[in-house]
C-alpha cells in the first residue's frame, strides 16, 4: 500500500530582500499571493494534510488563507530552512512520505511536483537549470554522478559556483528517516543557519538513497527573493497565462501587454484586444470583443457582447449580446440584456438595463429598473442618494427619457411616458404621457440689451 503524502510549505521568513511591510509569501504575482499558487498547485496531489510554517507576519497569513484547510505550525525564530522544517515534524505521521516547499516558487506545477512527490527514493529532490544560477543551491555529485549534497551559495567555492545545476528546494523524503536527518543538522555555515539542504548530504553518508529528478521546466521553479526576481516571475506567469488563453482559442491582439490576474473562462473566437486588463472572476462567452484598454474585474459577458476601448467594468453581467463603450465605467450589480445598449460616458452602478434598451451618452444610472426599450437621453441622471439612503428608479418600457433630466428616486416613470429634456422629475410620471417639469419658455417683447455707458470724465 501506497504512503500517505504529507506537504510542508515553509513560509515563516520575513523576505527581507523584498523590502516590504507585506510577508513574501503574501506578495502577488498574477493578482494572488505567492503562497495561494502553491496551496492550489499542492492540492492536485491530493495530500493527506498540508502543513505550513509561519513566522513573520503570520496573523496576516493565517487570515488570507481562512477558508483553507491548513495546519500552521508557528516557527518564532527564523533559524532556518532545516529548522522551519523541524516545527512541523511532530505533527506528521512518521510512517507518511513528506514532500516539503518553499513558499516563493509559485510557479511550480501539480504534475512537476508529483516527480517527486511519489514514492521511489529514500529522498529525492527536484532540481532545475535556470538560466541565471545566481543565489540557488548548487548539486554536488561524486565522480560516480551520484548526488552526495547540495552547497548553498554563500558557503560555495568558486568551482562549486560553477555548477549549473540548481536546487528548487523542493524535496521530498520518507518521513522516518527525514527526522533522523533534520536532528543531525548543524548551523555551522556562513548564514549560521540550519539548512534543510545539509540533509542531502546525511542522507548520502547513511547509505540511504537519493534520487534528483531534473524538471524540464526551469521556469516553473525560479524563486522570488527580491523585487527584480518577482518581476520575473510575473512576467513568466503572464506569459503561461495569455498563453492558455490562446490554446483555449482567444485572439489577442498583443498577449504581452494583456493582464491576468485571476481566472477566465472563455467561450469561442473571443477577441481581446490591447492592454486589456482581466481580474478575478471573468466569464467571456463566444465572440465577445474587448477593445483596447479595457478592464474587465469579476464579470459574466455573454456570447456576442462586445465592450469598446477604454471601458471598466466591475462585477458586470450581461445576458445577451449587447454593445457597451468607449469610456463606460459600470459598476457591481449593472446587468444588460440583450440588444441593450450603455454608450460613452455613461457610469451605472445596481442597474438592470432591459433588451434593448439605451443609455448612449453621459449618464448616471444607479439603483434603477430600465424596461426594454426604453431610451435614457444624454445627460439623464437618477439622483438615487438623498444623503443618507439609496433608492430606486423605475423606468417602464419603452419609456423615453429627455436629455437632462434628473429622475429623483424613489421615483417611477411608467411604460411608454415620455419626460421632457431638461426635467426635474419627483413624482410618478404616468405611462403613456408626456411628463414636463421644467421653467416654461417664454419670450420678452422689445426686451433690449443694455449697452455700456460712454467712460466718465
Ligand atoms: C533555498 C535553498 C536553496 C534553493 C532555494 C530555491 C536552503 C538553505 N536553501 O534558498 O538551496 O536553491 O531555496 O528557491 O534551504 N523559511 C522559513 N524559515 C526560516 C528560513 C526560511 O520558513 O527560518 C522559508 C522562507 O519563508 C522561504 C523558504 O523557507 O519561503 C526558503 O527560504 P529562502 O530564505 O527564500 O531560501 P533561499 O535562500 O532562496
Ligand atoms: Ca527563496
Amino acid at each position: 500500500m501506497s504512503k500517505a503524502l504529507e506537504v510542508i510549505v515553509l513560509a515563516a521568513g520575513e523576505g527581507k530582500r523584498m523590502n516590504s511591510r507585506l510577508p513574501k509569501v503574501l506578495q502577488p504575482v498574477g493578482g494572488r499571493p505567492m503562497l495561494a499558487h502553491l496551496f492550489d498547485a499542492v492540492a492536485g496531489l491530493q495530500p493527506a494534510r498540508v502543513h505550513c510554517v509561519i513566522g513573520s507576519g503570520s496573523e496576516q497569513v493565517r487570515q488570507a488563507f481562512e477558508d483553507r484547510d491548513i495546519q500552521w505550525v508557528e516557527q518564532h525564530e527564523r533559524l532556518g530552512t532545516g529548522h522551519a522544517t523541524i516545527q512541523a515534524m511532530p505533527g506528521i505521521d512518521s510512517g507518511s512520505r513528506v514532500l516539503v516547499l518553499p513558499g516563493d516558487t509559485p510557479l511550480v506545477e501539480t504534475r512537476t511536483l508529483s516527480l517527486v512527490a511519489t514514492e521511489g527514493a529514500d529522498l529525492s529532490i527536484l532540481e532545475f537549470r535556470p538560466s541565471d544560477v545566481t543565489g540557488y543551491g548548487r548539486i554536488l555529485r561524486d565522480e560516480d554522478g551520484r548526488v552526495v549534497g547540495i552547497r548553498e551559495e554563500k558557503d560555495a567555492s568558486e568551482s562549486e559556483r560553477a555548477i549549473g545545476e540548481a536546487n528548487s528546494g523542493i524535496l521530498s523524503a520518507r518521513a522516518d528517516l527525514l527526522a533522523g536527518w533534520l536532528e543531525r543538522l548543524d548551523n555551522d555555515n556562513a548564514q549560521g543557519e540550519y539548512y534543510l539542504t545539509d540533509c542531502i548530504r546525511l542522507a548520502a553518508e547513511s547509505g540511504a538513497s537519493v534520487q534528483a529528478h531534473l524538471a524540464d521546466d526551469p521556469e516553473q521553479l525560479l524563486g522570488a527573493n527580491n523585487r527584480r526576481q518577482l518581476a520575473v516571475l510575473e512576467q513568466a506567469f503572464q506569459a503561461r497565462a495569455t498563453g492558455r488563453l490562446l490554446d483555449a482559442g482567444v485572439t489577442l491582439a498583443d498577449p504581452s501587454s494583456v493582464v491576468l490576474r485571476g481566472s477566465v473562462e472563455t467561450g469561442r473566437d473571443v477577441f481581446v484586444d490591447r492592454n486589456v486588463a482581466l481580474q478575478g472572476q471573468v466569464r467571456l462567452g463566444d465572440e465577445v470583443t474587448l477593445g483596447i484598454g479595457c478592464v474587465i474585474v469579476d464579470c459574466d459577458l455573454a456570447a456576442g457582447t462586445r465592450v469598446h476601448p477604454y471601458s471598466v467594468l466591475e462585477g458586470v453581467r450581461t445576458t445577451g449580446a449587447c454593445q457597451i463603450g468607449p469610456f463606460a465605467r459600470l459598476r457591481p450589480g449593472s446587468e444588460l440584456a440583450e440588444g441593450s445598449r450603455i454608450g460613452n460616458f455613461v457610469e451605472m452602478k445596481n442597474t438592470r438595463l432591459g433588451p434593448g434598451a439605451k443609455a448612449n451618452h453621459l449618464t448616471y444610472l444607479g439603483d434603477a429598473e430600465i424596461g426594454p426599450g426604453a431610451n435614457i437621453g444624454a445627460g439623464t441622471i437618477t439622483c438615487n442618494y438623498d444623503g443618507a439612503n439609496k433608492h430606486t428608479t423605475r423606468i417602464g418600457a419603452d419609456a423615453f427619457i429627455g436629455s437632462n433630466s434628473a429622475l429623483v428616486a424613489p421615483v417611477k416613470i411608467g411604460e411608454k411616458a415620455t419626460i421632457g429634456a431638461g426635467s426635474v422629475i419627483t413624482q410618478a410620471a404616468p405611462a403613456g404621457e408626456l411628463t414636463l417639469a421644467r421653467a416654461r419658455q417664454k419670450t420678452l417683447e422689445g426686451w433690449s440689451r443694455p449697452v455700456r455707458k460712454p467712460p466718465r470724465d
